[in-house]
């Protein structure tokens, strides 16, 4: 415990010589959630941590998350220098959605407006009309459909098949998914639903179809903790990562959190309700960054600049629409 209050005071004072902000998810853990906190930066969704990067005054920013956050900082904020504690922090919808192969289904469907997730890589944006991430899609799809347009959406299915029988547009999916959300199982959640009546299922959109149809929430991260906080309900279960908890701990206190049932249990499946990949994101990792990282450049987020000017159109697309 000790050691954990040094490198936290470390990592306090290093943001502030480095010039530095931290920009945390909250899948991060909970550790690295409050110093961005304490330290004036913030724990977000993705499209609250693409809006923050670039308001911040500072000249630095340091992302506790994974690399397609660390990536979306870069573009929109190409001045400023851009960190994260580990570079290999990936995501299996950015893994599962290769540009090569991407260009190609792009490339056999001219007539369609190309929307992304925003957990894909750069190339990826490059190639999108549009980025949306899970707070906003619903409302830009809406927008387009409304307008007539036919899309190409990418990569997450569960998301893609959650907004096109929303929204009723015309979308052709790509077949990605999140090894996290894919695990969350329906008739164990039916079970656990109705050992607890008077519950309220939270459900991150990333999910399969069935755990959706489950929900009485389907939302970002964000707004799935704004319904713990506004619903008046007293017992929730919680279809997503668990990393979540921490903030709904904080803004629900005395709320009853469930986890919703996954296909294992922790100690059989390492990526039941946890990102293996924001688990990378710690306190030593962190400091080393401030450390050492700013001189080495050790954990610096480059983006190929004809690639970025390029992304950054379908990223500033999307935080105009959300103004
Ligand atoms: P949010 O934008 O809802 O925070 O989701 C990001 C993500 O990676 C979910 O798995
Ligand atoms: Fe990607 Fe899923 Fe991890 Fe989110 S939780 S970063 S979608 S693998």
């Amino acid at each position: 415990a000790a050691e954990r209050a040094e490198l936290k005071a470390e990592i306090k004072a290093l943001l502030k010589a480095r010039d530095a902000v931290l920009v945390a998810h909250y899948y991060v853990d909970a550790e690295l959630q409050d110093l961005a906190e304490e330290t004036g930066g913030c724990v977000s969704d993705s499209l609250e941590m693409a809006r923050f990067g670039r308001e911040s005054k500072q000249q630095n920013l340091v992302v506790a998350g994974v690399r397609f956050m660390g990536e979306t900082s870069k573009i929109l904020n190409p001045e400023k220098r851009v960190f994260m504690p580990d570079l290999d922090a990936t995501c299996s919808l950015d893994l599962g959605c290769p540009s090569d192969e991407f260009n190609a289904f792009c490339d056999q469907h001219p007539d369609r407006t190309v929307v992304v997730y925003a957990n894909t890589s750069a190339a990826v944006k490059a190639r999108a009309d549009w980025m949306v991430t899970s707070s906003i899609a619903l409302d830009i799809v809406g927008h387009l459909h409304a307008k007539g347009e036919k899309l190409i959406w990418a990569p997450d299915r569960h998301l893609g098949q959650y907004i096109q029988k929303q929204t009723g547009a015309d979308m052709l999916l790509w077949q990605g998914s999140c090894l996290v959300h894919d695990e969350f199982k329906a008739e164990e959640l039916k079970m656990l639903k109705a050992q607890h009546p008077g519950s309220m299922v939270l459900v991150h959109p990333e999910s399969p179809a069935d755990v959706v149809a489950l929900a009485d929430v389907v939302g970002s991260t964000t707004q799935l903790i704004k319904a713990t906080q506004t619903s008046g309900v007293n017992t929730y279960i919680v279809a997503t990562d668990n990393g979540i908890l921490h903030k709904m701990r904080q803004f629900a206190p005395g709320k009853t959190l469930i986890e919703a049932p996954t296909s294992g249990n922790s100690a059989t499946c390492k990526s039941c309700a946890h990102c293996p990949w924001m688990a990378m994101n710690g306190l030593k990792n962190l400091r080393d960054v401030l450390r050492t990282g700013f001189d080495t450049g050790v954990g610096e987020v480059h983006v190929d600049l004809a690639l970025s000017t390029q992304a950054y159109r379908c990223i500033d697309r999307m935080l105009d629409f959300a103004k």
